[in-house]
């Protein structure tokens, strides 16, 4: 089959190099993609991923086969079905399903209507009613803009003031905002992944990321610095709870609104006393937690998607193998604040040819043959092991290996995971 690959991080490499290892591969095209994973396949870099109508006629000129989604923005656009409707297979959501993740309000609304466990919510669109109601409730509160942000929408307020804050900053910013002011939730996140065509759910693994940029969790939100898969946290009894209490729920009440999910359904998770709660959903894998997953992977990822894109996911079963996988994000100085591009990272290949390690590359140019610096988040340094602890050392011998002094990650990824089975 003939594979369209569209995005550019290190979630988009992890991909292509699992679509690129398929037996039913026959060649893959990335739009645009990046200087890092180009061996994978064939860039395509004249066409924007807003221009669908650019990307339809691509996909008739090449009799592309499968057009896999990686980031969310295409989804919540349109893009799934603007090639559907053409004729197409894709592997992503429709418009309306990727709302699951495009707007906080529509996946509480699924939530009500299918009794899913999430937290105690109010929606607003006026400055004064959203801070009548903060009051009421008090601190601890969470506040989120009602739209995509990127990771950035969101501040869990542990005062009353810094709530009032975030609220002032979203209506300043735009006057009739819709915002979600909902109830804090206590216990530990994981992400749950699972492949879904309508009434059907595959699970395709557990992971945990580290959102904050620092170690020990300190200082502000990313895309995620860091993950490994499995998460020891979410076990088998939690896993089987969360497909009956809000997995399955949720792909049956989207068939019951006539927008059956077609995807991987990405479950923002927490932990609770009172069992597994609903944080968020994506429409698309996590990143960097696509990264640790993908190296689990076995199997024909191309025929995966491919069954999930054309309705007849029932036929597939996802195997995942080798045990544990851990992925370290190193991101430019001064993520996710301002940070400089153009500096040259040294020591990849020595790096790539330590024991179980795979590099993922999320933003890098090569210049005059040298890898260079081209974003935030710049690699994620992988490694699989027997066990989680195996996987850790010898991600982070790895990223021993890489000379960048202009670049950083954390100390501490897997750490949680480690002292939950004892290995730390
Ligand atoms: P979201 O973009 O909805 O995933 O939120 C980003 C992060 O904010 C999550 O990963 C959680 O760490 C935190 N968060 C969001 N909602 C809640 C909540 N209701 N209770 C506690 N933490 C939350
Ligand atoms: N790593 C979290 C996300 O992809 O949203």
């Amino acid at each position: 089959m003939k594979v369209l690959l569209l995005g550019s991080g290190g979630r988009e490499h992890a991909l292509a190099r699992a679509l690129s290892r398929s037996p039913s591969l026959t060649r893959l095209l990335i739009l645009p993609g990046n200087d890092g994973m180009a061996h994978e396949g064939q860039r395509v870099t004249d066409i924007a991923l807003a221009d669908h109508a650019a990307i339809l006629a691509f996909c008739r000129q090449e009799a592309i086969d499968l057009v896999v989604v990686g980031p969310e923005a295409p989804l919540v656009a349109g893009l799934a079905d603007d090639l559907a409707a053409a004729g197409f297979a894709v592997f992503g959501p429709s418009k309306a399903a990727a709302q699951l993740e495009g707007s906080k309000d529509f996946t509480k609304s699924v939530c009500n209507a299918a009794g899913i466990p999430t937290a105690a919510y109010a929606t607003f669109t006026d400055h004064a009613g959203a801070l009548a109601y903060l009051r009421a409730k008090g601190a601890p509160i969470v506040v989120k803009y009602d739209g995509l942000m990127a990771g950035k929408g969101v501040t869990v307020a542990a005062s009353l003031s810094e709530a009032e804050e975030a609220i002032a900053a979203l209506y300043a910013n735009e006057p009739a905002a819709k915002v979600v002011i909902e109830e804090m939730m206590e216990g530990e996140e994981a992400s749950y992944f699972c492949l879904i065509d309508g009434e059907t759910v595959v699970p395709f693994g557990s992971a945990q990321d580290h959102k904050r940029v620092f170690d020990n969790d300190r200082g502000p939100n990313t895309g995620g610095m860091g993950a490994y898969s499995p998460a020891p946290v979410f076990t088998a009894a939690l896993e089987a709870e969360t497909l009956a209490r809000i997995v399955r729920p949720t792909a049956l009440e989207m068939v019951k609104r006539g927008m059956a999910y077609r995807g991987v359904l990405f479950a923002g998770l927490m932990l609770t006393a009172e069992g597994p709660k609903l944080i968020e959903y994506n429409c698309r894998f996590g990143d960097p937690e696509c990264q640790a997953l993908m190296l689990r992977f076995e199997g024909d990822l191309v025929q995966v998607l491919a069954a999930a894109a054309r309705g007849k996911l029932a036929s597939v079963q996802v195997a995942l193998q080798p045990a544990h996988a851990v992925g370290i994000v190193m991101a430019a100085k001064g993520y996710p604040g301002d940070y400089a591009r153009g500096s040259v990272i040294r020591g990849l290949d020595k790096a790539a040819a330590l024991p179980g390690v795979t590099i993922f590359h999320a933003g890098t140019k090569h210049v005059d043959g040298a890898v260079t610096s081209h974003g935030g988040r710049v690699l994620t340094v992988c490694a699989t092991g027997n066990s989680l602890l195996d996987a850790r050392n010898r991600a982070y011998a790895a990223v021993a290996a890489i000379d960048w002094p202009e670049g950083f990650c954390r100390r501490d990824i897997a750490a949680r995971g480690l002292a939950r089975l004892g290995q730390a």
